[in-house]
Formats: structure tokens, C-alpha cells, sequence
């Protein structure tokens, strides 16, 4: 199968020029201007620009969690994905409590094979490493699972010691791999929360005025200062807020392997959201919690810095009406998660291209490019490059769409509500191709389920 892309604006990291891409056999094999080679099909992308696909390294697919299973599974999740942009996902497998790690990957492996729609890897979580189970890290590492998250939040779910996480982040730098944390002192919270509720402080806002940004600027202070002693490089997962982001900042001009992503949620809605009539404000309950509006700017000027380096969607998706509703009585039930894998790649090219914020270049770096090399999948995904996976997106810069559960071009995820419901956007993404193939045209999926691939992934390298 080939295809020749004709006359379209080829963006990168790196460079912006006019060109035509030929395709087969799933990869880019040749660049350049008036290509007049045969092709099984030719696209005309005039007027039209081509990214690499969107790489979204932070997801949450079939996944148990806060007393049910996330909306979106492998199937539901991957297509919707497509639909904003994006091609390749690195979501979240679990080691549950007392068991291997290995067993909690292959758990994943059979939620995922044969039903996603784009290419896919995984990091771990890891809960539980005791001695005799830290050699399970070096063997994930062989398998392609070359990053673990490890939690500071989650007492008594995914919450891990302080002594625990030293000693995994060692053996994690001892295997060239990185560390994902999410960075909230979930001890200090759990006793906040217990008072709040005590006080009778039920509604869902709570669940945001008990995580104060300090309890997050700490435990990312924390995490560089034992990443340090451990000698790893760590990722810090959906930073929320300028507090935690100030860490971060001055750890990297010390010179030290910290890098950080941010979430749309965290750059386009806020506090207010949780204020909203008709329990709607549980539609936004997640860890970290959406902060006072001005963290925006900060986050962006973080973007504009390089202090944070990727942009990830955290989609974590339940439905309002049965599942974020278990917490109608009281937030601490309300399960944390919201929903996004489909709208990232929208959202950004119009609050940072169109808004003036960022450079076309950067808006592929933090949305494909910078994920694909600090997880070790560059250059088979994040570019347009000869030998590069033909992952492209063709994307008409001048056509706007309503952002809403009830736009059948904005909105596949398998949940009631779209967490950016009303938001215009410039920008459309027209058609995806995924390894060569033509997924997405004219907001109809015409792929397999099944079509996408396990990514192994090489170990960390390093990124500006
Ligand atoms: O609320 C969130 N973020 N849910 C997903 C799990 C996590 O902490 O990333
Ligand atoms: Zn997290
Ligand atoms: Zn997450």
C-alpha cells in the first residue's frame, strides 16, 4: 500500500516547509517537492498543514479505579484518540498490591491487544517492591516498559512510602530507565480531608479546597530531592499549579534530569468549574484539582520556557450519570478522572498557536515530538521523517469547530459529558493516517479495531 500526500505544509520540531510525502509500507520513505511517483492513492493536502501524530504519553484505558472501571476501554478510548490527532499512547498497566509487577503488565496486554486503534505502550505503575520483587523492574525494562509511576497521593490504594521510593527510583537509574510521580503529600491530604468531612464538607469543591498546591510543591520538591540521592531522571506527572511548577524550575537550572507535563485541563478550566449547580462540579474531580485561573498563565509561560516539556491528557474518563454520581452524598467518593484524549491536540493549537502563545514547532514538540524522545520511541514516532512510522496528521487550519458532547466531530469518547463542552476552536484535524494508513477522514473512522501495534520502548536518553 502507498500514498502520496501532496502539496501540504510539513511542520516538525523543527522545520516548516512545503512539501509532498510518500508513504508505503507504513513509513515515510521519501520527502520532497512535486513528486510524481505512482501511489495507490494521492491526497491533495493544499491549504492544508501536516503534523506528526500526536503522541499522548499519559492515559488511563479499562482501568480500575475510586470503586469502578474507567469509561473508555483499549476500543473506545484509541478511536477517540484518533479522532483529536493522536497516534500513539503510553497509558498506565498496574501492579496491584502483593502481586508481580509482571503479572499486572500482562493484565494490560490482554485489555489492550487486538482492540486499539493506534499504536500503544505502557509504563507501570508500581505499588509494592520489596526486595525480591525490585528484579522485576530490569525485566520490564527488556519488555519495552521503560518508565514506572510511582504515587505520593492514594494512601492505601497506589501510595507508596517514602523508603519504598528511594529504593525503587535506584533501581530504576540502575536499569536506564525514568520516573513518572504523581506529586501529592497524600498523607497531609488524607488528614485535611478527614477534618473537612468531619465539618460536615461534602460537595465537590472539597475535593479541590483539601489538596492545596503547597501539599504538591512539596511532594515535587520531595521527589527531586530523593530522585537526586537516587540518581534517576523523573518525570513529574499533570502539574497543576505555579507552586509545584517553581520546583521544577529550579531544580532544572541546577542541571538536574527533572522534566515535567502538564494536562489542557490544568491550562483551560479551573476552580470555578467545581462551583458549578447540580453536583456538575464532580464532572471536574481529579488529582491534581483544577487551581484559581491564574496557575494558567503560569503553566503556559512554563511551556514557553521549557521548564515544562510535554503536554499529556491524564484521560482518566466516568460517566456523570452513574459513576462520578457514587459521590452525590460526599466528594471523597466521587471516583478522580476526567475526560480529554480526544480534544488535546484542538485545544492546544488554538490556546497556544492561535492565541499567540506558541510557535507552530513547539505546539508538535509538547504534543508529539519531546513525548516520543523522553520515552524512547523517537525517531519510529514524534517526526516526518524518512524512515519514520507514516503516523501524519492532515489538519485544515482555518476550519472551526464547537468543542461538545452532541458534535459528532469533537466528541467519541464513551462518556456523557466533554469536560470542554462550548469551547470554540480553530483548527480541525481532517484526516489521520496511523503506520500508512488512512484512520480518520472527514470525522468518520474507516481503521480496524486492532489496527494498533505494541510499542516497545528503548530506554531514557535524555531531552533538552
Ligand atoms: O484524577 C486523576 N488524575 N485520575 C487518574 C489517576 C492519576 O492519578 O493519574
Ligand atoms: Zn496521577
Ligand atoms: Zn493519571
Amino acid at each position: 500500500m502507498s500514498i502520496l500526500i501532496k502539496n501540504g505544509r510539513v511542520i516538525t520540531a523543527t522545520d516548516d516547509y512545503m512539501g509532498d510525502v510518500y508513504i508505503k509500507n507504513e513509513k515515510v520513505t521519501l520527502i520532497g517537492q512535486n513528486l510524481e511517483m505512482e501511489a495507490d492513492e494521492v491526497i491533495d493536502a493544499s491549504g492544508k498543514y501536516l503534523f506528526p501524530g500526536g503522541l499522548d504519553p499519559h492515559t488511563h484505558l479499562d482501568m480500575p479505579f475510586g470503586g469502578t472501571v474507567t469509561a473508555d476501554d483499549f476500543e473506545t478510548g484509541t478511536r477517540a484518540a484518533a479522532h483529536g490527532g493522536t497516534t500513539t499512547i503510553i497509558d498506565f498497566a498496574i501492579q496491584t498490591i502483593g502481586h508481580s509487577a509482571l503479572e499486572g503488565l500482562d493484565t494490560w496486554h490482554k485489555k489492550a491487544e487486538g482492540n486499539t486503534a493506534i499504536d500503544y505502550g505502557f509504563h507501570m505503575i508500581l505499588t509494592d517492591m520489596e526486595d525480591d520483587r525490585l528484579s522485576e523492574m530490569k525485566t520490564l525494562a527488556d519488555e519495552g516498559v521503560t518508565s514506572y509511576k510511582l504515587f505520593m497521593a492514594y494512601p492505601g490504594v497506589l501510595y507508596m512510602d517514602d523508603g519504598m521510593i528511594y529504593r525503587t527510583m535506584k533501581k530504576a537509574g540502575e536499569n536506564g530507565a525514568i520516573v513518572c510521580m504523581h506529586a501529592e503529600n497524600g498523607i497531609v491530604i488524607d488528614e485535611i480531608i478527614r477534618v473537612a468531612v468531619n465539618e460536615g464538607k461534602t460537595e465537590p469543591k472539597w475535593h479541590s479546597l483539601t489538596r492545596p498546591t503547597l501539599m504538591e510543591a512539596e511532594a515535587v520538591h520531595r521527589t527531586i530531592s530523593i530522585s537526586k540521592a537516587a540518581d534517576v531522571p523523573v518525570y513529574i506527572v499533570h502539574l497543576s499549579s505555579s507552586d509545584a511548577l517553581e520546583e521544577i524550575v529550579t531544580a532544572r537550572a541546577e542541571g538536574l534530569p527533572v522534566y515535567a507535563e502538564t494536562c489542557p485541563q490544568y491550562l483551560f478550566l479551573d476552580y470555578s468549574y467545581y462551583e458549578k449547580e447540580n453536583f456538575e462540579g464532580a464532572k471536574y474531580v481529579m488529582s491534581p484539582p483544577l487551581r484559581e485561573k491564574w496557575n494558567q498563565d503560569e503553566l503556559w509561560y512554563g511551556l514557553q520556557t521549557n521548564n515544562v516539556q510535554i503536554v499529556s491528557t491524564d484521560h482518566c474518563s466516568f460517566r456523570f450519570k452513574d459513576q462520578k454520581s457514587m459521590g452525590k452524598d460526599l466528594f471523597t467518593k466521587i471516583p478522580n478522572g476526567a475526560p480529554g484524549i480526544e480534544n488535546r491536540m484542538g485545544l492546544l493549537y488554538q490556546g497556544g498557536v492561535i492565541e499567540g502563545r506558541i510557535s507552530l514547532n513547539r505546539f508538535v514538540e509538547i504534543t508529539s515530538t519531546s513525548a516520543a524522545k523522553l520515552f524512547g520511541l523517537f525517531p519510529k514516532k514524534g517526526t516526518i521523517a524518512v524512515g519514520s512510522d507514516a503516523d501524519i496528521v492532515i489538519f485544515d487550519p482555518h476550519r472551526k469547530e464547537t468543542i461538545s458532547v452532541n458534535n459528532a466531530c469533537t466528541h467519541h469518547m464513551n462518556v456523557d459529558y466533554n469536560a470542554y463542552e462550548g469551547f470554540e476552536v480553530k483548527g480541525f484535524t481532517e484526516t489521520v493516517l496511523s503506520r500508512g494508513k488512512v484512520i480518520i477522514k472527514d470525522c468518520k473512522y474507516v481503521g480496524k479495531k486492532g489496527d494498533g501495534q505494541f510499542l516497545k520502548r528503548g530506554l531514557y536518553s535524555g531531552i533538552k
